[in-house]
């Protein structure tokens, strides 16, 4: 591969927010890119700037409508491709399909391995994404791929409330492994976990916790907020058990038809959430912790071949 001389930042139309906010921390512009619709519903893409040799970044996270901005992101793979762009890095903060990572009955899809093999034959180089929901998902792909974490900058937003006696909750087993992590960046805390069941696809049920939650503030820690079932569930159940507060801290807002309203009106004070996924105008009990200094750093170290790894390991300052 030749030597990459630029950067190249262009978004879609999933998160054209983050992208901007991105360019604004690495002080570039995003290119200029067109991403429409033919009137028969086809994507259209036209790349207006001289991409020839760049190391092109393409942002764009897979979230509702997840057909649509997937498809966007894969005919924005293959024009940048065809323009003869040095490399291309896929900047999927939400990489959505990914909780269809493995199969759980028989006659089951994978679907988070076909998006893989999509982004790969598109002509992705490399992937950049957040916050997957099983890490083994990286292994889908046979380019790079570096996967970031918010539990870094979602922990110091709970640090900075100063709060006592703290619990993190782990909604479900599946997420215990994110939680202790979560436990690395705080000052103090214990950690419970809660026993999930689904009767049936996104309702959740909880069957018991693991851990003492009496008399603490609980902070349940996720990876996505969908339907906003588990964490309902989760903070019903931590309060009926004693906790005195719930909190939440989770990566991805895919937020679900209905689910904002019904999360406002729950027993959870404060969720923070990150900007992966745009979900315009951020209402309580919501609070918004942006990724774009962490996404943007990143950027710059992939194309100057700078390791990633002090991003998340807690020995940088948070960016
Ligand atoms: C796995 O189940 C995930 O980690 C989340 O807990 C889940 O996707 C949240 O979905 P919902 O908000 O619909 O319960």
């Amino acid at each position: 591969m030749p030597s990459l001389q630029r950067i190249v930042m262009m978004s879609g139309n999933a998160n054209r927010q983050l992208a901007e906010r991105m360019a604004a921390h690495a002080k570039r512009r995003l290119a200029d890119v067109t991403v429409s619709r033919f009137r028969d519903g086809e994507t259209q893409v036209i790349i207006n700037d001289d991409i020839r040799g760049a190391d092109v970044f393409i942002v764009q996270p897979t979230s509702p409508p997840v057909n649509e901005h997937l498809m966007e992101l894969l005919v924005m793979i293959d024009a940048a491709r065809r323009a003869s762009a040095g490399r291309i890095t896929a900047v999927v903060p939400y990489y959505g399909y990914m909780r269809q990572e493995k199969k759980t009955e028989g006659r089951e899809p994978i679907s988070a391995k076909l998006v893989a093999n999509l982004i790969t034959v598109a002509g992705a180089h490399r992937l950049l994404t957040v916050d997957l929901t099983n890490a083994a998902i990286e292994g889908f792909f046979d380019i790079p791929v570096d996967h970031l974490s918010a539990m870094r900058h979602l922990a110091e937003r709970i640090n900075a409330l100063r709060l006592q006696n703290v619990v993190l909750v782990a909604p479900d087993v599946g997420a215990v492994r994110r939680v202790e992590r979560f436990r690395t960046y705080m000052r103090e805390a214990d950690v419970a976990v809660v026993f999930k069941d689904r009767p049936r696809p996104d309702e959740a049920v909880v069957s018991g916790i693991v851990g003492n939650v009496a008399g603490k503030t609980a902070v349940i820690v996720d990876d996505i907020v969908s339907t906003g079932g588990t964490l309902i569930a989760a903070a019903e159940a931590l309060l009926a058990n004693g906790a005195e507060r719930v909190l939440a801290a989770v990566t991805h807002p895919v937020l679900a038809p209905g689910a904002a309203e019904r999360l406002a009106a729950a027993p959870i004070e404060k969720i923070f959430i990150t900007d992966t996924i745009a979900i315009g105008d951020v209402p309580p009990p919501f609070e918004m912790v942006s990724l774009a200094a962490l996404l943007a750093e990143a950027v710059n170290r992939i194309h100057y071949g700078i390791s990633l790894s002090e991003l998340m390991s807690g020995s940088s300052p948070v960016v």
